[in-house]
């Protein structure tokens, strides 16, 4: 199917259920609702349209319309509610109370359709919504399998959320349980940044602009950072953190998903599968570590106490739920090479951490410098490579930093910028990544959805890293404070190379 985000189609999904599993839990009240509200607001729901939400509390649907209405007022990108609005809206929201392994929810599920579709006189869309523990996934897919209501794939989806697996073995189970009851065609798999305005836009900005896609390779290309930092904390995740650390939550999908995107060879079409094959390719690209050396490609680390925005905060240790004497890593920086022809030699460092200086998130490209320098050197005292810097967030837009004459009767040069700004050139809101994600569920176009094959190899290639780590445990943490840049170690990784991390904030006066 063509993907709408490339060529504006604004069609409707046909007559649609959603059942969300999990519908009283975090993401629904944070994430699913706000975003099926926006797109109330903005118009993209069907006419015909049903909200079944699954959970373990007691509830009716006026308490469950109440706790939702709670968390748009809260989370939605448009502010607080209006009475009329919520109300045209809120009519979709209904609730059942139920437990995961009841057959009886399933024989609810099955006549509420069936209901629906004599109501509507139409054929019904379902979406099964899994907004739960992966401990839930094997039950609820199990249950939904037996009881056939998914079993026409044409117009039956599932959306699982992450964590896909643990480990490659675990993801290859999952994605073994799924495909025992759905077709590949049917499994949405999420990954919420591929959802962001700023993250699509690397594909238009990539493959709809003729200058830069003729220089983006290792003739003048010299090395690509991805950095996605955080100032927040582990909040009130530490069980579920415990479990993962930095190198699952958002190196294995989220940032490996970006380097996607930057390294990928040009889609033929935009069609699902012709993207993620071309995903796919870099993934494969991927250099594998050896074992030996896993100590100059990745280094991890864990915050101890700090500041942050001038407020004092505990170490990741005391955090709720997590163990006095945790080994987690809640920072994770790692160096990467693509084996391929486009890429060879140059160095993808990623990194990512919690409790650091910055909420930011950004793509750095650096160019190589120019063959021949024709200044004097004291015309070029202040050099530097060509940038070109992708802002994915808070800030949005994109940075290219080049070399200009300072005006003057010398001739010096100085770096300056060339700035696209989001909120400069476009007035309209922007769109949360799980509005864009819904919608795209809901006309069945699965382009920003992760396949099967991807999940694999984005764990494949890091389960040496992963087993280097359980194996030896580290015996310096916590190694960084709470509002620093995360580990030493960090820095010596990248500089053993001669380079630094750097972090490019959209304009020179932006932080
Ligand atoms: C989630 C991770 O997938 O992404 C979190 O589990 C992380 O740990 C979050 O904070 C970051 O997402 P965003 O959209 O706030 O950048």
């Amino acid at each position: 199917m063509e993907s709408k985000n490339l060529i504006m189609e604004q069609i409707k999904a046909g007559p649609t259920i959603i059942i969300i599993f999990g519908a009283t839990g975090d993401l629904t009240w944070r994430k699913l609702t706000p975003a099926l509200y926006n797109l109330y607001l903005d118009n993209w729901l069907p006419e015909n349209f049903y909200v079944l939400g699954i959970g373990h509390n007691d509830l009716d649907d006026t308490k469950f319309r109440e706790h939702l209405l709670d968390g748009v007022n809260k989370f939605s990108r448009r502010g607080e509610t209006n009475k009329n609005e919520w109300d045209g809206f809120s009519r979709f929201l209904n609730y059942y109370k139920g437990e995961f392994d009841d057959i009886n929810v399933y024989q609810y599920i099955e006549k509420k359709i069936q209901e629906l579709k004599s109501l509507w006189k139409s054929p019904v869309n379902r979406i099964f919504y899994m907004a739960v523990p992966p401990q839930y996934f094997n039950v609820i897919t199990t249950n939904i399998g037996n009881s056939q209501i998914a079993r026409d794939n044409k117009i039956s989806r599932i959306v699982i959320e992450k964590p896909f697996g643990h480990d490659l073995e675990s993801a290859q189970s999952l994605n073994k349980q799924l495909h025992n009851f759905f077709d590949e065609c049917q499994i949405y798999r999420i990954d919420h940044y591929l959802g962001k305005e700023t993250v699509q836009n690397i594909l238009a900005f990539r493959f709809a602009n003729a200058m830069f896609e003729p220089i983006w390779n290792r003739n003048y290309i010299e090395q690509v950072q991805i950095t996605v930092s955080e100032q927040l904390g582990v909040e009130n995740r530490g069980n579920y953190y415990e479990t993962a650390g930095a190198l699952r939550d958002m190196i294995q999908n989220h940032i490996l998903q970006l380097l996607c995107l930057i390294a990928m060879e040009p889609p033929v079409s935009f069609n699902a599968d012709e993207v993620r094959n071309r995903k796919v390719d870099v993934l494969n690209a991927l250099r594998q570590f050896k074992t030996e050396e896993i100590r100059k490609f990745a280094v991890r680390g864990q915050y101890g106490e700090g500041w942050i925005q001038g407020k004092k905060v505990i170490d990741y240790r005391h955090e709720p739920d997590v163990k006095i004497n945790s080994n987690k890593e809640t920072f994770a920086a790692v160096k990467l090479y693509i084996d391929n022809w486009r890429w060879q030699g140059v160095p993808f460092y990623l990194r990512t951490g919690k409790r650091l200086d910055e909420t930011i998130s950004v793509i750095t490209i650096q160019f190589k410098p120019v063959p021949h320098q024709s200044f004097p050197a004291e015309a070029a005292e202040n050099w530097q490579p060509n940038r070109l810097v992708l802002n994915i967030q808070p800030n949005m837009g994109i940075r290219l930093q080049f070399q200009a004459k300072q005006p003057g009767l010398e001739m010096l040069l100085y770096p300056v910028d060339m700035l696209f700004r989001y909120n400069e050139s476009y007035t309209s809101g922007t769109p949360e990544a799980y509005e864009t994600l819904l919608l795209d569920i809901m006309q069945g176009d699965s382009t920003l959805f992760m396949r099967a094959d991807q999940v694999e190899s984005a764990w494949d290639i890091l389960m040496p890293i992963i087993r280097a780590w359980e194996k030896n445990p580290p015996v310096n943490f916590p190694n960084y404070s709470s509002g620093t840049q995360g580990p030493q170690d960090a820095e010596a990784l990248i500089a053993a190379d001669g380079n630094n991390w750097l972090i490019i904030p959209l304009a020179k006066n932006d932080k």
